[in-house]
């Protein structure tokens, strides 16, 4: 060992195994750590970033001059960013360029007529797409496309018998038939893509949704929201900086229709929570300061036109100071300048943006934020994110039980699942054990 001949220098020889013996048990103690079945997930760094990724300028790029168009791309955000990773990967395994999407602008989806477009970049930066997605998956205008004349139409399956192995086969059958390949632009008919039967692990939708960055505006005005909510809550606290908990509530009677008849059909009792519950489970959390701030995020679907009911702000605990669009001033002068589309997206940037976030685990919403905060966690190295205590980008699921039944499940996303239907509908997969 180079350090102990350094140290005999100066120190005896027993000295220097002492040293030894120290490093070797430190040693073995950083395997035991990494190996422990919690943190043999979390170290894997290749999870956090697929090693097609790590060099941008690798030439496994996607061709720049074959095109994929997909149909309009429809429903509430998570839906739609859903779909259009999904319409990513679909054009990546076809080694071929996505044609900018349009997505809705709102969230009718009978009437057609209803469902303003709404370009991917008036939402999502464009060339910022490209260059954080560089090599995995490309994105480009309709004008890029030389000849527009001649476009192939692949009629996507549907139906009962039109299973998820015969759709894998037909996209790869397409793909490798030269008769198709030779066209320059592939039409995909059919469905939205979010119904699309889903072929992906859940490590490619993350990577696709890492780039998509919203558009400056909606940034600025998350941060906005942001700054009112700390400022809100330091006003009443009389203290500074305070932290900020978003909580995405889910008790609009939509929701527990909803909840309750998934509830009976998948036989488990823990997907609908009471606002009692949410109040009881959040005011638990282990570790949080008080005064704290929440936010709360009370769900968008369908809600617009309703009176927002204002006893979601009573009834916390002592040190919590609840806080609703309403209350803070932002409803109208921040959301009500927007389609429910960029609504959404700014709504998920704050809750993306909180120090702590809770959420439901059967919510496409609230997973979709959990998704990302553990890919922050990560990349920050907070590896064993189950953990309770101080660290940034917590998330907890209020419709599980954690340690006792009145306090929340710690949450964050399991990247290993091959599929994206294990982490976000219809799914408690939360990958922290109730401890
Ligand atoms: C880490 O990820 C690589 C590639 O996905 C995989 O082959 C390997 O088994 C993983 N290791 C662990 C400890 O999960
Ligand atoms: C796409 O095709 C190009 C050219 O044929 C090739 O170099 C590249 O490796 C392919 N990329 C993928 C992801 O298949
Ligand atoms: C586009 O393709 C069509 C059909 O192959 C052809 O007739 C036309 O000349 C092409 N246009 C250009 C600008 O290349
Ligand atoms: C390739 O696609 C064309 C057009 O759909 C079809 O007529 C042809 O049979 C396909 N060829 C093979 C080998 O599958
Ligand atoms: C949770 O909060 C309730 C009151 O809201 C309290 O009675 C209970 O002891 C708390 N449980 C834990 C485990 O902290
Ligand atoms: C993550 O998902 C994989 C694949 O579904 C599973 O084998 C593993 O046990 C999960 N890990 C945790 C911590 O839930």
């Amino acid at each position: 060992m180079n350090s102990c001949k350094n140290l005999r220098v100066f120190s005896k020889s027993v000295a220097c195994k002492c040293v030894a013996l120290v490093g070797i048990a430190l040693f073995y103690r950083a395997l035991l750590l990494s190996y422990s079945p919690r943190n043999a997930l979390s170290n894997n760094t290749s999870l956090i970033r697929p090693p097609h990724m790590s060099d941008s300028s690798s030439t496994g790029g996607i061709r720049t001059d074959k095109f994929l168009e997909v149909p309009q791309i429809v429903w509430g955000l998570n839906n739609q960013k859903i779909a259009f990773a999904r319409a990513c990967l679909t054009a990546r395994m076809m080694n071929r360029t996505l044609l900018m999407p349009s997505l809705s602008a709102s969230l009718f989806y009978k009437e057609v007529d209803k469902l303003r477009p709404i370009p991917f970049d008036k939402v999502f930066q464009f060339e910022r797409f490209n260059s954080l997605c560089s090599g995995f998956v490309r994105l480009a205008r309709f004008s890029d496309v030389r000849n527009r004349t001649q476009v192939f139409d692949l009629e996507k399956g549907s139906g009962r018998r039109w299973t998820i192995e015969r759709d894998l086969e037909h996209l790869k059958q397409s793909a490798s038939n030269k008769s198709i390949d030779e066209f320059e632009a592939i039409r995909l008919i059919g469905k939205n893509p979010f119904l699309w039967h889903d072929h992906w692990p859940v490590e490619d939708y993350a990577k696709v949704f890492e780039c998509m960055v919203v558009v400056d505006e909606i940034s600025r005005e998350a941060d906005k929201v942001v700054m009112k909510i700390r400022e809100a809550g330091e006003k009443v606290a009389r203290a500074s900086p305070i932290p900020f908990v978003a909580v995405h509530m889910r008790i609009e009677i939509d929701w527990m229709i909803h909840c309750k008849k998934l509830e009976q059909r998948k036989k488990i009792s823990e997907i609908c929570s009471s606002k009692r519950e949410i109040m009881e489970r959040v005011g638990n959390i282990s570790g949080l300061k008080t005064p704290t701030v929440l936010y709360l995020a009370v769900a968008d679907t369908l809600l617009e036109e309703k009176e927002e009911d204002s006893s979601v702000l009573t009834g916390w605990r002592d040190g919590l100071i609840p806080f609703e669009k309403k209350k803070l001033g932002v409803k109208e002068e921040i959301y009500g300048k927007y389609s429910y589309l960029i609504q959404s997206a700014i709504d998920y940037e704050v809750c993306l943006r909180a120090d702590v976030f809770v959420g439901n685990s059967f919510s496409t919403f609230s997973s979709l934020i959990v998704l990302e905060r553990t890919q922050k966690a990560r990349k920050l190295g907070f590896m064993s994110s189950c953990e309770d205590g101080e660290n940034k980008w917590r998330s907890y699921a209020y419709n599980l039980a954690g340690e006792s039944m009145r306090v929340p499940r710690r949450w964050m996303t399991n990247m290993t699942h091959s599929s994206l239907q294990a982490i976000s509908y219809g799914s408690n997969s939360v990958s922290c054990s109730s401890g």
